[in-house]
């Protein structure tokens, strides 16, 4: 590891973790100790969740159950829909998810239990509910009638059954679900330290989550996600590809979906994804947003050595399997649930309150001075 770096907390080691480990140099990532990559090709996402709050993987009859748990969680109060309704239309489903999620707290039905197993029931509901906040508040701002949930499908599927109305392929079932298990953890990345932060003054799950949904939601963190499409879609061929990227490094802009605090070499997940929009492409006979991407990757790589991050490919997957923008990272948070009440959980285990010093560069001592002579 580098020397740390005070701005922005680079390299800073700011606790101790066992849930999610990053090799930036060798671009290795363990949730629980098991590569990500395997867990990509292996497990449900909802053996990643179990994974990541239990420390195990589950057998049978313990995933069985989990799954049954979480599918009896699905629907959301009656109050929660009305609020939706409420929202203006034109606001980022970001926004509304962070305001819903706040709602869900003070309807939570656990309010005076600050027990551990209280939070781990708070964590399964939240896991739950996520998919089907995310389809509601599309739903409604698509003018359309929110979609109940299903109890026959994995949870992958279930979200996008209550986003389009209809069952969808296996095959877009299948990249939802591995979609979902990349992004589940990434240790203490920028929303996971919010979450941590506010667990650490011993506040509750419902307000570190909704401080992590604020800190997603940002394009430097999973906000970049949505930006990636807009730039492909300005874009709009392959052959246009370089001369936008070098314009815009000329200009200093930053190419989103690019570079990383802690990956020095390319992101496993993004090899990952690279995979699936090329698979989602191939199957739908649209090959024009991943030849773009491909055709961006290749110049801000030589002409910047960054590399795709996990944001960079998954816009190109999520776009031909028709899903609008905007719920590119609400899908993020869709699946970081999972991560983020990892993480709580494990603050509340042992915790001690989070509060860092700031070296002080302002003024030394002043005078003071009537507010008539300044
Ligand atoms: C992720 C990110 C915020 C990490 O930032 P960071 O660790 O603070 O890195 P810095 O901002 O210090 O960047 C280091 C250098 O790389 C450049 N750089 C980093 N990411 C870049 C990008 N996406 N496009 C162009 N240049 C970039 C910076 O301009 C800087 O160059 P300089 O030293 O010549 O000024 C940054 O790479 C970024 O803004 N990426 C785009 C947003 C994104 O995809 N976020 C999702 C992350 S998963």
């Amino acid at each position: 590891m580098t020397q740390p770096n005070p701005a922005g907390l680079e390299d800073v080691v700011a606790g101790t973790s066992e849930i999610c480990f990053i090799d930036g140099k060798e671009g290795r990532l363990l949730y629980r100790g098991y590569d990500v990559r395997d867990l990509a090709e292996h497990a449900s996402f909802e053996e990643v969740v179990y994974l990541l709050w239990h420390g195990r993987l589950p057998n049978r009859a313990e995933l069985d159950a989990f799954v049954q748990q979480l599918r009896s969680l699905q629907a959301l109060p009656g109050q929660v829909l009305d609020l939706i309704q409420h929202i203006p239309p034109a606001t980022h489903p970001m926004a509304a998810l962070r305001t819903a999620v706040s709602y869900l707290g003070t309807l939570d039905p656990d309010q005076e239990d600050q027990s551990q197993e209280a939070n781990l029931r708070r964590a399964t509901r939240l896991v739950a509910q996520f998919p089907t906040l995310v389809a509601a508040i599309q739903r409604v701002r698509q003018g359309k009638e929110p979609v109940a949930p299903r109890r026959d499908l994995s949870l992958a599927a279930n979200f996008l059954y209550m986003l389009r109305g209809e069952e969808p392929s296996p095959l877009h079932a299948d990249v939802m679900n591995v979609a979902l298990v990349l992004h589940a953890d990434h240790e203490l990345n920028a929303s996971t330290f919010a979450a941590r932060v506010v667990a650490a003054t011993l506040s509750d799950m419902y307000s570190a989550i909704t401080a992590a949904i604020g800190a997603l939601k940002g394009p430097l963190h999973g906000g970049a996600n949505e930006q990636v499409m807009r730039t492909l879609l300005e874009i709009g061929s392959p052959d246009k590809a370089e001369a936008w990227v070098k314009e815009a490094l000329a200009a200093k802009r930053r190419i989103m979906g690019f570079g990383h605090r802690v990956y020095k070499t390319e992101d496993p997940r993004a090899t990952i994804l690279r995979r699936l929009s090329r698979k989602v492409a191939e199957a739908a006979g649209d090959l024009r947003w991943f030849e773009i991407s491909q055709a961006v990757e290749k110049v801000v790589t030589a002409e910047k050595g960054l590399y795709p991050n996990v944001d960079f490919y998954s816009a190109s997957t999520y776009y031909v399997m028709g899903i609008p923008f905007e719920l590119y990272t609400p899908i993020f948070a869709v699946s970081r649930i999972s991560g983020w009440t990892a993480h709580v959980l494990e603050q509340y285990a042992n915790n001690r309150l989070i509060r860092p010093r700031a070296e002080y560069t302002g003024p030394t001592r002043r005078e003071w001075v009537p507010l008539e002579q300044r």
